[in-house]
């Protein structure tokens, strides 16, 4: 059903309040094009649990709030099984739907906010595991056509928090579903060193699913602000990977500068340690700042507009150029 002038704070997980000229929730595919048929001209945006947006202005366009439900099990061998999962299912729920059968793939992806129609959009990821590893397929329907497409692995051209529907698809498809296998027998993925010393802490030495997801979500609270108590996004900038000739240089100056080899020639360097010292960490200006436990998380205490935000974020970007010459691309996706 159109709503109009609805307040999207409820809606944005960094807490700004902005207006949406109109607003409609839809829970099926049929929902979806008929409500599509009737906002030929407007623009539109599509939302799942507004995890990675900052809103810049009011929305003057239609708000589309996926709520496809439904997980399918739509094939099972002795070795995996194959789900079907709505856009609308809230990622952590799956997650758990997962770790309560015993199947593995996503236990390292606990607790990440928002939408399983969204997970595709930037290949999420966390601890060493990035959803192209379990994903099968997609099915979204084209907004200019109303038809239903089907995208391969390789038609979603995943990279590091990147698909191509955040490059030449951009606000052209709609994920309606997710098509992911998961192993019946899994292999754990503990090698990031923090799952390692967070399972030694709990005296546990054969780990099970369930004991990496717990390990994990506690490292996450740990470390990340809740956004129902602060808002925010995650991390609001990407991981640089710079050419390894250029880290070696910065490594004369810096010598503590982290990395980790992405390939022969290349090394991501955490954006985090760069904005920490450059000494931005725990920086608050009124109701808006850097987080104080981590430097690539900006966060909204209480009022602040999206603009402030931006402004802020391009001020970090500036000064960290200056300073390594390293250019900060936003993850969080701006929306005017
Ligand atoms: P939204 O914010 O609603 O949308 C994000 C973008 O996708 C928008 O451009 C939107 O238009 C588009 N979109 C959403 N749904 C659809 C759809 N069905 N079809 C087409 N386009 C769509 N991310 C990680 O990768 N790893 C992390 O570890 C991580 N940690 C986080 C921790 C916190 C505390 C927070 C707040 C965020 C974190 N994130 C992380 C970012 C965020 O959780 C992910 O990007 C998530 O996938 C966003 O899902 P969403 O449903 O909230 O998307
Ligand atoms: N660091 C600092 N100071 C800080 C923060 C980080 O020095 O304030 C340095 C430390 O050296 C640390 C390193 O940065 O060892 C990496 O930090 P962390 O392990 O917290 O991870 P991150 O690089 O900041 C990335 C993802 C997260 C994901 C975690 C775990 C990106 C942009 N971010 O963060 O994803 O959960 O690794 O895998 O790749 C997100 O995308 O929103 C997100 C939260």
């Amino acid at each position: 059903m159109l709503q109009e002038n609805v307040n999207l704070k409820p809606f944005n997980t960094f807490g700004i309040t902005v207006h949406s000229e109109f607003f409609a929730p839809f829970t099926s595919v049929n929902e979806l094009k008929s409500l599509l048929s009737e906002l030929k001209t407007k623009p539109l945006l599509i939302l799942g649990g507004g995890s990675n947006v900052l809103f810049q202005s009011d929305y003057n366009g239609v708000v589309l709030r996926n709520e496809i439900k439904g997980i399918e099990l739509i094939e099972e061998s002795d070795k995996d099984v194959t789900l079907k999962v709505g856009a609308g299912i809230v990622w952590h729920d799956l997650v758990l739907h997962a770790i309560k059968n015993n199947w593995g793939g996503i236990e390292n992806l606990s607790l990440i906010p928002g939408s399983v129609g969204a997970s595709p959009m930037q290949n999420i990821g966390a601890y060493g595991v990035e959803i192209k590893d379990v994903f099968d397929s997609l099915e979204a329907l084209e907004i200019a056509t109303k038809k239903l497409k089907t995208f391969t692995h390789e038609e979603c051209q995943f990279g590091y928090r990147e698909s191509v529907f955040k490059k030449e698809l951009k606000n052209k498809y709609v994920i309606t579903s997710v098509t992911f296998k998961l192993s019946k027998s899994p292999v754990l993925n503990t090698s990031y060193g923090a799952i390692e010393e967070e399972l030694k802490a709990r005296d546990i030495s054969q780990p099970t699913i369930k004991d990496v997801s717990d390990a994990i979500i506690s490292i996450r609270q740990s470390k990340l602000p809740d956004p129902k108590k602060i808002g925010n996004a995650g991390s609001f900038f990407k991981n640089p990977v710079i050419p390894l000739k250029q880290y070696l240089k910065l490594q004369l100056r810096y010598s503590e500068i982290p990395a980790y080899k992405v390939d022969e020639q290349n090394v991501k360097v955490p954006a985090g340690w760069l904005i920490d010292q450059s000494g931005w960490k725990g920086k608050t200006f009124g109701d808006f700042g850097v987080h104080k436990r981590q430097a690539l998380v900006l966060v909204n205490y209480k009022d602040a507009t999206g603009k402030e935000i931006y402004d802020l974020s391009e001020n970090i970007i500036q000064d960290i150029s200056e300073r390594y010459g390293i250019n900060l691309e936003r993850e969080v996706n701006i929306i005017h």
